[in-house]
């Protein structure tokens, strides 16, 4: 081989390390490759783990039959490190049975080059390979690059729906005309239930499907169907007529109207699944006598059975212009008696657990 024409400069040189324990074979390996290629010849496995500590070859030409460690010891060393194991391997033998080659193949390495070889061969095979490696390496950072893009893009527009969301919700509490933070606080109950249910395995199976990123903020979502109700029943400051409570209850089935509306635009995702199950589920009952649609038990989307706790938990220790706030300990005694009949009995059983943080986010959060 030669010619200067072929001769890459030096410092764009790529680097094969030669791993043979006869220095015959190191010698002519290196006479081959040494006009195109940075050569490091190792005559023995542990030499050649020793150079690697200093040296990151781009493709390891490597001997089977060796003392001491062979060359399937080596390659089992060199995958299971996380420094090594990208390094491409070909294992080139004067072995020829077709299992020795399975093995060398099914233990990491790229490819199988029999001795004795001839010098054009040889080096056509490295170039391909090289070449496969500098495609894979080319992709890869291809495809990071565009990760990156999709997550700095993903998180832009969580954050504008995040930002309209928090404007929507607040638009909601305002006219409601409850004491502020009812919104913020529900969040906090809601995580602190999934939480405890994360602990304790309940509900496992769906629960850790959930990304709290996405659930939380669906949640302010949840009474987006009071925006149609009107002043007269919404602000109305004494006990609703029959009547005026139909009106009110189409709250629940107007939210899931309007969610739907905006999942017909921009199409289903997981936060606007869990904000349909939250608005169209939280006044649903265990015992089916709740509403919009008188859904019973599991039948009721978890994410609504949650909500209907904490969003009860919050009306019972506030204010409202129909009713006085109750103390912490009597909403927990309201809570606990409806379960069964109002609320799921497993997420009683998870609220009772941390019904004292609830009271927490109350005198933290002014109720
Ligand atoms: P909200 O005020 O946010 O109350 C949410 C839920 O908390 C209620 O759903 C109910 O399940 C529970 N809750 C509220 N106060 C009490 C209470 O004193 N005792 C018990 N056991 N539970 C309570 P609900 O009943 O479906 O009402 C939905 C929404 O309708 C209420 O949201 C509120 O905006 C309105 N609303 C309900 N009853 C009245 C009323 O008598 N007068 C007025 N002005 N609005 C009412
Ligand atoms: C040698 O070349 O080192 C002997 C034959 C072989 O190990 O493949
Ligand atoms: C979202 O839910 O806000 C968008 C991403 C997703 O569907 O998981
Ligand atoms: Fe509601």
């Amino acid at each position: 081989m030669g010619g200067n024409e072929n001769t890459a400069p030096q410092e764009e040189r790529k680097i094969i390390m030669l791993v043979d324990d006869n220095q015959t074979n190191l010698k002519a390996g290196k006479e081959m490759l040494k006009d195109h290629y940075t050569v490091y010849p190792a005559p023995s496995a542990q030499i050649m783990f020793g150079i690697l500590e200093n040296v990151r070859p781009d493709l390891i030409l490597l001997d089977i039959e060796m003392p001491e460690m062979n060359g399937y010891e080596a390659i089992r060393k060199l995958k299971s490190d996380p420094d090594w194991y990208s390094i491409p391997v070909i294992f080139v033998t004067a072995l020829t049975d077709t299992g020795s080659e399975l093995e060398g193949l099914s233990l990491g390495a790229i490819d199988y080059i029999p001795k004795p070889f001839s010098g054009p061969l040889l080096l056509k095979r490295i170039e391909n390979h090289l070449f496969i490696e500098e495609q894979k390496d080319k992709l890869k950072e291809w495809n990071e690059n565009l990760e990156k893009i999709v997550t700095d893009r993903t998180k832009e527009v969580v954050k504008l729906q995040n930002a309209i969301l928090g404007t929507v919700g607040d638009m909601v509490e305002f006219r409601d005309d409850v004491t502020g933070g009812h919104v913020a606080r529900t969040q906090k109950y809601l995580e602190l239930l999934i939480d405890q249910m994360v602990e304790d395995n309940i509900y496992h199976d769906e629960v850790s499907k959930w990304n709290l990123d996405y659930l939380l903020p669906s949640a302010q979502l949840h009474d987006v169907g009071k925006i149609a109700i009107t002043d007269l029943v919404l602000q109305k400051p004494g006990k609703l007529t029959e009547e005026e409570f139909e009106i009110m209850k189409s709250h629940a089935s107007i939210g899931i109207d309007i969610i739907k509306k905006i999942e017909e635009n921009v199409g289903s995702t997981t936060f606007l699944k869990h904000a349909l199950n939250i608005a169209g589920g939280h006044h649903e009952k265990w015992d089916g006598t709740g509403y919009p649609a008188g859904l019973a038990g599991e039948d009721i989307p978890l994410e609504g059975r949650l909500m209907a706790i904490a969003d009860v938990y919050d009306a019972l220790v506030s204010k409202r212009p129909y009713k006085d706030a109750f103390s912490t300990e009597k909403a927990k005694q309201i809570i606990d008696e409806g379960s069964g009949t109002q609320f799921d009995p497993k997420v009683i059983a998870v609220f009772d657990k941390v019904a004292d943080k609830f009271a927490e986010v109350v005198k933290n959060g002014g109720a």
